[in-house]
């Protein structure tokens, strides 16, 4: 079984209690984050891993189209109920964000969330991310990563394997670093929980960066 195989089967069985596994933790910690995110949308938009749909409700009305992708045709089926609340015309494709069958530059806005920590070749997938985003168009990212506390990465490290193995998500990694490195730009970033968790708004690499393989 390859990893995403492995990862589309744990969201399968996941997800009709992954609204609830997340807790208070979505409302408080991941709440304000989810409505920045939301707001951040324009255009034509795509949420890769988009999981049972949970920023759905926070789409800014400057969104004119969206398109929602997930390996886990489960968490797509949630997220097309809670989108039947949308005034706007919007689809749901099965896909692996390592492949998008998108052509190049296809969106004004390309937003993910709660994603590349769970994606099992994220560099592959912010390389896609770039592709399918139009030059002037945005990259809005909402992440869990390795915190800036010494501390708490140690932990997040040493914790990082049994949640991988149990529901498929790394707890330690430096997502951000590797979103620069690919040439992404940084527009607006917050954080909180010591940098553990980030909202980031990114322009899309231009030139060598944008057809780094
Ligand atoms: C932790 S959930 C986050 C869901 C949602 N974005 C949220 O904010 O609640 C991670 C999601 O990423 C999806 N996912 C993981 N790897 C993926 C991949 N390679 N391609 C597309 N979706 C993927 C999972 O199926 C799952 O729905």
């Amino acid at each position: 079984m390859t990893e995403a195989e492995r990862i589309r089967r744990l969201y399968d069985d996941r997800a009709a209690t992954y609204d609830r596994s997340l807790g208070m933790a979505d409302r408080f910690l991941l709440g304000p984050f989810r409505e920045a995110f939301g707001a951040a949308l324009q255009g034509e938009t795509i949420e890769v891993g988009v999981g049972s749909g949970l920023n759905i409700p926070f789409y800014a009305p400057d969104v004119t189209r969206v398109v929602g992708v997930d390996l886990s045709g489960e968490m797509l089926r949630l997220a097309r109920e809670r989108a039947s609340c949308l005034r706007l015309p919007y689809a749901f494709v099965q896909a692996d964000a390592e492949s998008l069958p998108f052509p190049d530059a296809s969106f004004d806005t390309v937003a993910i969330s709660l994603a590349l920590c769970t994606i099992p070749n994220p560099r592959r997938a912010l390389l896609e991310l770039g592709r399918i985003c139009r030059a002037d168009g945005r990259v809005v990212m909402l992440e869990h990563v390795r915190s800036t506390s010494r501390p708490l990465a140690a932990l997040q490290h040493l914790l990082s394997p049994l949640n991988e193995r149990a529901i498929g998500c790394h707890l330690d990694r430096d997502t951000f670093a590797l979103v620069r490195s690919l040439g992404f730009s940084f527009d607006e970033t917050q954080s909180r929980l010591f940098g553990s968790v980030r909202f980031a708004v990114a322009n899309p690499p231009v030139g060598e960066h944008a057809t780094l393989a």
